[in-house]
């Protein structure tokens, strides 16, 4: 019999193929099958650290979203539509795994932290073995380029995707000593809005493409519009002790 191949989710890192670590690498490097997700069209930002840290010529499985912004989340479309997704790309994985193969699936950042791998890992692993391997997280890569230490002493430190209503951002930014702001996009105006009306506007820095090409950094007051990118984030750092 068969013994079937071990499901891998492998953080890749915020961007800079130095920030890849050996274990990623030897597991990308090993794995029979690389599945990466992607946009309709668009060369998904994982692979493309791959590419830079590993090289090509892998047997590949791109797993292409069939919707990303076109529909508002809360539309029953999109859920529909991205569950069977799921559903299809966790059995194309387990044909591969059935059969013996390791099947690597490359992860932005770390896997376990708003991660899509998440939605594969939570279909398949009571079937295969699986293993995750952590990665640099985007905040964090972007947070030392930003030269922005986060936390100090007993600051308390929330995560806050931007997609959030406004008055929940103010709430929380009200509650919380740092924070770091994610999913910015087409969300910036709104994110500024709640930075101002919770006094933070003067502290927070704005990071776009954080460790890769492109890569831009400013306090988010001098920045003068509000166009942002997926890959963006802005940073609230804490002022706790300093000894
Ligand atoms: C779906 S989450 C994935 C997070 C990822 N798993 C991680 O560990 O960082 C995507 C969000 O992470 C943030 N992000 C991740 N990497 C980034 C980078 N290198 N520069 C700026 N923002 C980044 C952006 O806010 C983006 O909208």
């Amino acid at each position: 019999m068969t013994t079937p191949g071990k499901l891998f989710g492998v953080g890749m890192g915020p961007g800079d193929a130095g920030y890849v670590t050996l274990r990623a690498r030897a597991v990308v490097l090993e794995a029979g099958v690389v599945a990466h997700f992607a946009k309709k069209g668009r060369r998904g930002h994982a692979r493309t650290i791959a590419d830079a840290a590993i090289g090509t010529g892998r047997r590949e499985m791109a797993l292409v979203y069939p919707v990303t912004t076109e529909i508002a989340v809360a539309d029953p479309g999109y859920g529909a539509a991205i569950t069977s997704f799921y559903d299809e790309a966790a059995e194309a994985i387990a044909r591969e795994l059935a059969a013996g193969t390791d099947v690597a699936v490359l992860c932005e950042g770390d896997p376990f932290f708003y991660g899509s791998f998440m939605h594969l890992w939570r279909r398949l692993r009571g079937r295969f073995a699986v293993e995750v391997v952590p990665g640099v997280t985007g905040m964090s890569g972007c947070w030392s380029r930003a030269g922005v230490p986060i936390t100090w002493g007993d600051d308390v430190l929330t995560v806050l995707p931007a997609t959030l209503a406004k008055e929940d951002l103010v709430r929380r930014l009200g509650t919380t000593d740092a924070a770091v702001i994610m999913k910015l996009g087409r969300n910036l105006r709104k994110v500024r809005a709640a930075l101002i009306e919770a006094g933070l506007i003067e502290r927070a820095v704005f990071v776009e493409r954080g460790t890769m090409d492109g890569e831009i950094v400013c306090p988010l007051a001098e920045k003068a519009d509000d166009e942002a990118p997926y890959f963006a984030m802005v940073l609230v750092p804490g002022e706790g002790r300093r000894l």
